[in-house]
């Protein structure tokens, strides 16, 4: 099943702590930014890619990408101050679409065949996302006082890709804009609108790049894939 893809790189990635936009940061000598499109690039199911960019960035994604030209990118979309913003004006340029993926362009190791189920779950059940199993006793804490140990066996990290029928993630954006309400992902906003959310379960690899040392953790991950999967 054909989708079209969001994929965010409108950040300004302050917890990198690299004094630009982690987008561009390398992995193997190839910007962060490129991995995460080639994925959807090589991805047969992927009809068009949107990518969201700062205004003040609009040059630099060019250059990049007549170095490593991405065929599926049409056009850049200016992002906005906060992430729901940058989706909302993605999901804005999108003219035409059924079937519509949300990703971070920090998270450059989602597979192909995970990406798949995704999508046809979402064809399902209107609204899909990534997750995997907390792997951490989490608790709730007040003012340095343990509040709550939580069930462990029902916390689920969530990833991008987020997946959703087109006009049930619009619909989600435009009342959560009209509530003022901002969410930390979008299947946030579809919950508030009323609509059911499956998980599918996804791979630890899929980490999103967002601290430093993440960057040695992409390093080692990419050499595993590209030697147990030729990626
Ligand atoms: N993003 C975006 N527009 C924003 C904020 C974030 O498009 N206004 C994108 C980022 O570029 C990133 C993804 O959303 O690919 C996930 O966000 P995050 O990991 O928080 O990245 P940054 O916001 O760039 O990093 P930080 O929060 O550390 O500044
Ligand atoms: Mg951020």
């Amino acid at each position: 099943m054909k989708y079209e893809i969001i994929v965010l790189a409108a950040g300004q990635g302050k917890r990198m702590k690299a004094g630009r936009n982690k987008q561009f940061l390398t992995i193997q000598n190839v910007p962060l930014i490129i991995h995460t499109l080639q994925k959807f690039e090589q991805d047969p199911w992927c009809s068009g890619i949107v990518l969201v960019v700062n205004e003040k960035e609009v040059e630099i994604f060019e250059e990049l990408l007549i170095e490593y030209p991405i065929q599926k990118v049409q056009s850049l979309t200016v992002g906005g101050d906060e992430r729901q913003h940058s989706v909302y004006n993605g999901l804005k340029s999108l003219k035409q679409a059924q079937m519509v993926l949300i990703h971070d362009g920090a998270r450059p190791f989602v597979q192909q065949n995970t990406i798949h189920e995704l999508v046809e779950k979402a064809a399902s059940d209107k609204a899909a996302v990534l997750a995997v199993p907390v792997k951490d006793t989490i608790k709730r804490v007040e003012q340095g006082t343990v509040i709550e140990t939580v069930e462990r066996s029902s916390l689920w990290a969530i990833q991008t890709p987020q997946a959703f029928l087109f006009d049930v993630v619009m619909n989600a954006h435009e009342k959560a804009k009209t509530n003022e309400y901002l969410g930390t992902d979008d299947a946030s906003l579809v919950e508030r609108a009323g609509q059911k959310v499956s998980i599918v379960e996804g791979n630890y690899d899929n980490i999103k790049l967002t601290t430093p040392e993440d960057l040695l953790y992409a390093e080692a991950i990419l050499t595993k894939l590209t030697r147990t999967e030729g990626v």
